[in-house]
């Protein structure tokens, strides 16, 4: 009898209702105890009452079966974060907009802050363990998102990471050529099936968002991150953004413009950064001052967040650069008018890593202001990394004591429960490992080979043209490969792989370095013979048929990447000079932008610009050896001397050695 009435209760509810099961059992519990009374010998009147208490008792705990519509995916959106808005206290609020480094946070941490989201950072600490596997990556990630799914309204934190060239932080994963090398390509299918291929990588270590794609416009060469730039030319830039649908999947015609959008568990939340201006500093100094009218910021540095917000870019991230002077994380009229209000941006807007602190001048010297202008300007969650508890115990004060209207953290926390919403992040909160074969697997390696070949540029082929170098041949007697980045994974990778200085060596991760490719590639009766840095007396004693020199910068990233000379550094100048000087060379120069190459260039035989290629070197020998032809045209105009810098196409000064859209061409051998 009890079992017709509960169940007659829940069907009748069951269309309006979210059964809640823990109170349904105890429900149970209970209509199980009564059921027991009344079959204990009772008379009618009894067994009446004892029934109609029975009822009661089940709806009763079917009331308490509270129903969450924010948990519901059938509600619509903007539904389900009306719900959970009215339900959060401020703490919680606060909590959402938090981002914490992983080296300092804990499922405990989690709770007790409401942290909204954690990163890792590439240093070691802030990653689950050296060379850790997926498993281990996953493992880490759902004991964190425990934490979070069991606080009082269980909104699951988003996880972040630098996914800028592949999954560059995580061992075995595919890295592909940085930015610098993808402008070259000009190719925005292969930019979609990159952000594709790293989508899967990334959620192969149950991670749901990624800080790229990049859209900095590098004016200056000498800027440190120039290589994290596709180009000096806003329009390359613009067209690489069809790396966002491939990162988050496509989003439908007709969509509201600017809502974020991220297609399911196979794609990830992206991040265009670094807003605003980021590659215009003044001498091209990492986080410095960007100078220049509005209609050169919004010519230069803005058209490629119109096309990332119209394919629906989840987030964004504000630079540590000024703009005139105003640090881009306190620019009210770029991040809330611009942004915001204008072009109706409706994902979160991210700062940097602790990119607030910097708001003043030295760093960190008063970080209630920092926090309330940062607030005031329009930034949404806060990568505070370290100082989770300072951050949320000021802006808790700001809030209530009214310097922050409550409307500012309510615009934020909605914000950003839209991209969690929007990402499926409520239904699917933790991660499986089903996505670990996609890490690093052959398809992704033979995707990146294929950016490897499209992005290296041929500067030079021969002497005279009647005479080219290249193709080599691939029979021959005896052949040297020289230079401190021939056999060198590390340097190959550059900066933000693995570390975020980058690692020199071959132990970083798993791939495949220019000698090692070549030694596969050359007819197996060729004898290839590697010196690092040969001297004169080997060289002459030899009798080596073309030498393959592959020098460059050493891995850099952010401030340290700076140069003011962009010179190749040492012994990367003598070993062309000495092995050009006695043997026919091709010079491959392993860079982060255009360097200073003007007074080798007589010496070299051909010269190739690879910029930083990442782990798949068989892309660059592919075109040495004329398995494929060389197609690459400049992204970056490459001056002659650092006394022209900036100088960019369409300048008036314009003088270079090799003009932007430059590149010879070579044909394929025939088979
Ligand atoms: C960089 C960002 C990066 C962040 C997190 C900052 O130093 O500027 O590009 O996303 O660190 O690693």
């Amino acid at each position: 009898m009890w079992t017709i009435c509960c169940s007659t209760l829940i069907s009748l509810r069951k269309s309006l209702l979210t059964i809640h099961w823990q109170a349904l059992s105890s429900g149970l519990t209970r209509a199980f105890l009564s059921y027991s009374l009344f079959t204990m010998g009772v008379n009618n009147m009894q067994k009446v009452l004892v029934l109609l208490t029975l009822v009661m008792c089940c709806w009763a705990s079917m009331a308490k079966a509270e129903y969450f519509k924010y948990k519901d995916p059938k509600q619509r959106l903007g539904v389900r974060i009306k719900d959970l808005m009215k339900r959060m206290t401020l703490e919680e609020k606060i909590g959402q907009m938090t981002q914490a480094d992983k080296s300092v946070a804990s499922k405990e941490i989690i709770k007790k802050y409401n942290l909204g989201s954690i990163l890792s950072i590439p240093f070691p600490t802030s990653l689950p363990a050296q060379g850790a596997s997926p498993k281990t990556w996953v493992d880490m990630v759902n004991d964190l998102q425990s934490g979070s799914i069991s606080t009082r309204l269980g909104i699951p934190m988003i996880y972040g990471i630098d996914a800028v060239h592949g999954h560059n932080n995580v061992y075995n994963a595919t890295v592909f050529p940085h930015n610098v090398g993808l402008g070259v390509t000009r190719d925005p299918v292969l930019l979609k099936k990159i952000g594709a291929a790293t989508a899967l990588e990334v959620r192969a270590t149950g991670i749901p968002y990624v800080f790229a794609p990049c859209i900095a416009v590098c004016r200056d060469p000498r800027w440190g991150r120039c290589y994290e730039s596709y180009s000096e030319d806003p329009k390359i830039v613009k067209l690489m953004t069809e790396i966002i649908p491939g990162l988050q999947g496509d989003i439908s015609v007709g969509s509201r413009k600017g809502v974020p959008y991220v297609e399911g568990q196979n794609k990830v939340a992206a991040c265009a950064k670094h807003y605003l201006g980021d590659g215009g500093t003044h001498l091209g100094v990492d986080e410095g001052n960007t100078i220049i009218d509005a209609k050169g910021l919004f010519s230069i540095h803005m058209p490629a967040y119109y096309d990332s917000i119209i394919k629906g870019v989840s987030t964004i991230m504000t630079s540590y650069s000024s703009w005139n002077g105003v640090k881009m994380h306190k620019n009210r009229f770029l991040v809330t008018d611009y942004l915001k209000n204008t072009l109706k941006f409706r994902g979160f807007v991210i700062s940097d890593f602790q990119g607030i602190d910097r708001i003043t001048t030295p760093p960190n010297a008063n970080y209630t202001y920092s926090i309330l202008a940062a607030m005031n300007a329009g930034i949404d969650m806060f990568m505070v990394g370290f100082t989770y508890e300072d951050f949320i115990t000021r802006l808790t004060y700001l809030v209530k004591n009214k310097f922050i209207p409550m409307r500012r953290i309510n615009d934020a926390v909605k914000r950003i429960l839209r991209v969690k919403f929007t990402m499926g992040l409520f239904e699917n909160p933790l991660a499986d490992y089903s996505y670990a074969k996609y890490l690093g697997c052959q398809e992704h390696r033979d995707l990146a080979r294929e950016a490897v070949r499209k992005s290296l540029v041929l500067l030079k082929n021969g002497k005279s043209v009647e005479n080219p170098l290249l193709p080599l041949s691939k029979k021959t007697s005896k052949i040297l490969v020289a230079g401190s980045h021939a056999d060198n994974l590390g340097n190959q990778c550059g900066g933000w792989t693995i570390q975020w200085q980058g690692l020199s060596g071959n132990n970083l991760t798993a791939g495949t370095t220019i000698l090692s490719a070549v030694k596969t590639t050359v007819d197996p009766r060729t004898q290839v013979v590697y010196s690092e840095n040969p001297d004169d007396k080997f060289l002459k004693s030899n009798k080596f048929d073309y030498a393959i020199v592959v020098v460059g910068e050493y891995p850099y990233a952010e401030l340290l990447g700076d140069s003011s000379n962009l010179t190749i550094p040492e012994p990367g100048p003598s070993t062309i000079k000495r092995v050009c000087g006695s043997v026919k060379c091709v010079v491959v120069l392993i860079t982060g932008r255009p360097v200073v190459v003007q007074p080798y260039v007589e010496t070299i035989d051909a010269l190739v610009a690879a910029w930083l290629p990442g782990t798949e070197g068989q892309g660059v020998t592919d075109l040495l050896f004329g398995d494929y032809g060389f197609t690459g045209k400049l992204a970056r105009t490459w001056f002659k001397s650092v006394d022209q810098l900036p100088m960019n196409v369409g300048d008036p000064h314009y003088d270079p050695l090799y003009p932007f859209g430059f590149g010879l061409t070579t044909e394929p051998r025939k088979k």
